[in-house]
């Protein structure tokens, strides 16, 4: 495992770490085997964990805890998310802090995950949703910084909506955040503009999540691919975004090169980039755990292949699916 300085933090975080989603909210988990394959992430030295309060209301956090209990020799870095006061994912342009971010709320859900990781302190707090135009209000500042002086946060981060990479620069400049998580992969491509060049000249880190497009990336989606009612991404890949996501997948198949699959060469696109601190690929199965963990050997990809997959680009607009 390859390590990257995380920003002004100074810490040394694994390149692969961990995103504890789907094991605390997606149809067909395995809490054994979920527990299994953190394990087996921790024995090949992944050290950073991404859990949030809203996966499965505490569920994830508390997953993530008992992991720590039984590690209690390694440096585990903790970052949890404190959800929208509103409980709507993502805010909208509309929304006041005072609906999603009141001070109170962060202090108390703050609290709440502290007693599910059953820690003292959280390594990096994230607000789970955000809106730019909040930068310069006091009240959600006061309250971090209050956390970070009684000790029951050491840092704290924004995970941007999905798609707005550019709704947190002002909040960037506040100087109260370490760091930002976002959508980074072979697709999402446009944190490259702004982003990352603000996070580099600001030492702030940033972590690259859903390296998978939520699945599209990993090769193994077709048309006739379906989801459980009650799992959210059968209201994600509606047909019109099924459809375009397996065509854009499928384009990029006869790039793979022979001996890798999709998912190492959608992980390999990201750790290239050396603005990214650390990936969070969400995985529930061993397997998954080891062949992710794999492409952790600082080789990254060709560099004819990486000016060919700079070509697959694809922005996006949020819409009424995209949440
Ligand atoms: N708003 C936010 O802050 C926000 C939103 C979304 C995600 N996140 C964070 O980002 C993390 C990653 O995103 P995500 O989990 O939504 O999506 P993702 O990482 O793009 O995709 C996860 C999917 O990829 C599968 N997978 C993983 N490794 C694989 C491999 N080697 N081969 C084939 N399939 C593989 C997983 O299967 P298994 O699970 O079955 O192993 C799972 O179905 C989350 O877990 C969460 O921590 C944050």
């Amino acid at each position: 495992m390859e390590y990257r300085r995380f920003g002004r933090t100074g810490w040394q975080v694994s390149e692969i770490g961990y995103g504890m989603w789907g094991m605390a909210g997606w149809t067909n988990s395995d809490d054994a085997q979920s527990e299994r394959s953190l394990d087996i992430a921790v024995e090949g030295g992944c050290n950073f964990f991404d859990t949030a309060w809203g996966y499965g209301k505490g569920k994830s956090e508390q997953i993530l805890g008992r992991l720590i209990k039984r590690h209690p020799n390694q440096r585990l870095y903790v970052a949890t998310k404190i959800p929208p006061k509103n409980m709507k994912w993502p805010s909208k342009r509309e929304y006041k802090l005072e609906d999603c971010f009141p001070a109170d709320h962060i202090i108390s859900y703050t609290e709440k995950s502290l007693k599910n990781l059953g820690l003292e302190t959280i390594d990096l707090q994230q607000f789970h949703v955000w809106e730019d135009n909040w930068a310069e209000q006091e009240e959600w500042q006061r309250a971090v910084e209050k956390l970070k002086t009684e000790g029951k946060i050491q840092h704290m981060g924004v995970s941007v909506n999905r798609w707005e990479p550019e709704n947190v620069l002002n909040t960037l400049r506040t100087g109260h955040i370490s760091s930002v998580q976002v959508i980074y992969n072979i697709f999402d491509q446009a944190p490259e503009d702004a982003l990352f060049p603000l996070c580099r000249e600001l030492d702030i880190a940033t972590i690259a999540r859903v390296p998978f497009d939520e699945g599209t990336l990993t090769g193994t989606f077709t048309l006739e691919t379906t989801f459980p009612k009650e799992d959210w991404r059968s209201t994600y890949f509606v047909p019109e975004n099924l459809q375009a996501s397996v065509a854009h997948a499928d384009r990029l198949k006869p790039l793979i090169p022979e001996g890798m699959t999709m998912p190492e060469m959608a992980l390999r696109f990201i750790l290239s980039n050396p603005d990214v601190s650390t990936t969070i690929p969400g995985m529930r199965k061993p397997q998954h755990v080891q062949s992710n963990l794999g492409t952790s050997d600082g080789e990254g990809l060709p560099q004819d292949l990486l000016v060919e997959l700079k070509q697959h680009r694809w922005d996006r607009e949020p819409t009424a699916w995209s949440q």
